[in-house]
């Protein structure tokens, strides 16, 4: 049921957490600089793209000007979710053809976005000049944004090392499947080893309810700081709901369409943990953060 006081309620929750963001912004010298998101897993089909979007709308609801990049060259959707026509993707921008700058995209409620091309035959392997430049134009987009989200494709290929090796942190989306749960740890194996990051974020999609939501959580975590010596925070779940199907279908996203449906609930408290517990403005992303894990993993940039 709708119920004025409490969206009232929450708006004002959401105007504070910005202001407080914010003012940690703004006392970092070193700032003007976006915190950059990877959102990873492993496993296909498991909600990273729509997570890229309706995160980006709660982020941006809460004053964060944020950008989102469609990283999944060859099968990106990005655009499909948000109800966008590209004329331009990332792929006229690594061949020269144009500026990241014009190829952004307005998308809605403030959000702005970079897409990639989809129903490509072959996935193009950035050679590590092109990863360089792209990095480069990123970076000069530093004083538009607060925040940039990177919708990584799914597996552990040097795409998906590239973006999270460019981010400063990497949230990683499970399911409840067995098949997801393996792919994820293994993923952040993968990731902890060729990219030397330590600390992942992860949401729970598709979860019955808390109570499970949680025990997926312990038992990654266990593994991963046994095995991994990896940290895994945990950032909440959102709850499998037919509504995020029916968004989907309509071509928009479940946080606008659906705004009082249990997904958009989970996805409004993520992203208050987010503002909350997160690096918000602390840290630089793209290009300083690519070399310093580069150089710290002692990995060459292989093309
Ligand atoms: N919380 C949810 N409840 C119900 N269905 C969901 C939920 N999250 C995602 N889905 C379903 O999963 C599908 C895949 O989501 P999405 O495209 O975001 O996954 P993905 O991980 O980006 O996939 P890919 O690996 O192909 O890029 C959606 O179209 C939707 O039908
Ligand atoms: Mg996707």
């Amino acid at each position: 049921m709708f119920d004025q006081a409490s969206s009232l309620r929450e708006i004002m929750r959401d105007v504070s957490l910005h202001q407080m963001v914010q003012q940690n912004i703004n006392t970092n010298v070193s700032q003007k600089i976006p915190s950059v998101i990877a959102i990873s897993g492993g496993k296909g089909g498991i909600g990273k793209t729509l997570t890229t979007a309706n995160l980006g709308l709660c982020m941006a609801r809460m004053g964060m000007r944020t950008l989102l990049i469609d990283g999944d060259f060859g099968l990106a959707n990005l655009d499909v979710v948000l109800n966008m026509r590209p004329d331009f993707t990332l792929d006229d921008v690594l061949s020269g053809e144009r500026h990241i700058k014009q190829i952004i995209m307005d998308g809605p409620e403030g959000l702005r976005v970079i897409p990639s091309s989809s129903g490509v035959m072959k996935v193009p392997e950035l050679d590590h000049i092109q990863k360089l430049a792209l990095l480069d134009q990123i970076d000069e987009l530093d004083e538009e944004f607060d925040l940039i989200i990177i919708d990584t494709p799914a597996g552990v290929s040097k795409n998906v090392q590239y973006w999270t090796t460019s981010s400063t942190e990497i949230i990683m989306i499970v399911t409840p499947e067995p098949t997801s749960l393996a792919d994820c740890y293994a993923s952040i194996k993968i990731l902890a080893q060729t990219t030397n990051e330590t600390n992942f974020k992860l949401i729970i999609n598709m979860a019955q309810n808390e109570i499970e939501a949680k025990r997926i959580y312990e038992k990654i975590s266990l593994l991963s700081d046994e095995y991994i010596g990896a940290r895994i925070e945990y950032l909440g779940f959102i709850p499998f709901d037919d509504s995020v199907k029916k968004s989907v279908r309509e071509r928009s996203s479940y946080v606008q369409k659906y705004p009082f449906s249990p997904a958009s609930q989970g996805m409004r408290e993520i992203a208050r943990q987010i503002m909350l517990n997160g690096n918000l403005g602390k840290f630089k992303g793209t290009t300083q953060f690519f070399w310093k894990k580069m150089i710290k993993s002692g990995n060459e940039i292989r093309s």
